[in-house]
């Protein structure tokens, strides 16, 4: 099973980035424990982009390429038409992630353009919320 994992603008920046949020583990080091988990029988495929348009490259070939996705879509979640129409678009199982809980937060991040085309929203677990993800994937297509 190949699972892509897509992460939006900033995420680039974890570790330093607001650690009173998003914690100390840097991007590499969570798609390091995400490999580790998802063992060898599933092929983990991790980016990490800070612009809108290629985000959307990304979720499409996902649809085409891959059996799952994990999106964390960082402040596009909150703006984006253009992701929502690209999740839309692509028929493969999808899981929702963020580090913190961005309903706990500041009010213009309470509302979310990708939860509606998604089938799992996890957030708040910190970086094992993207094992949780692979997780809920591995169950959902039962490979
Ligand atoms: C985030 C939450 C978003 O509101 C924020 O813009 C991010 C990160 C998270 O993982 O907690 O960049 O997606």
């Amino acid at each position: 099973m190949r699972i892509d994992i897509l992460n939006g603008p900033n995420l680039n920046l974890l570790g330093t980035r607001e650690p009173e949020i998003y914690g100390s583990m840097t991007l590499a080091e969570i798609a390091e424990m995400v490999k580790e988990h998802a063992g060898e029988s599933h092929q983990i495929i991790f980016e990490q982009t800070n612009s809108e348009g290629t985000l959307v490259d990304l979720i499409q070939r996902a649809g085409r390429e891959a059996d799952g996705l994990i999106l964390n879509a960082a402040s596009y979640t909150h703006t984006s038409i253009a992701v929502h129409d690209a999740l839309k678009a692509v028929a493969v199982p999808k899981v929702e992630v963020h580090l913190s809980n961005p309903l706990a937060r500041e009010e213009f991040r309470h509302h979310s353009y990708v939860s509606p085309v998604v089938n799992v929203v996890i957030a708040g677990a910190g970086p094992e919320g993207y094992r949780l993800a692979v997780t809920a994937l591995i169950n959902m297509t039962g490979s």
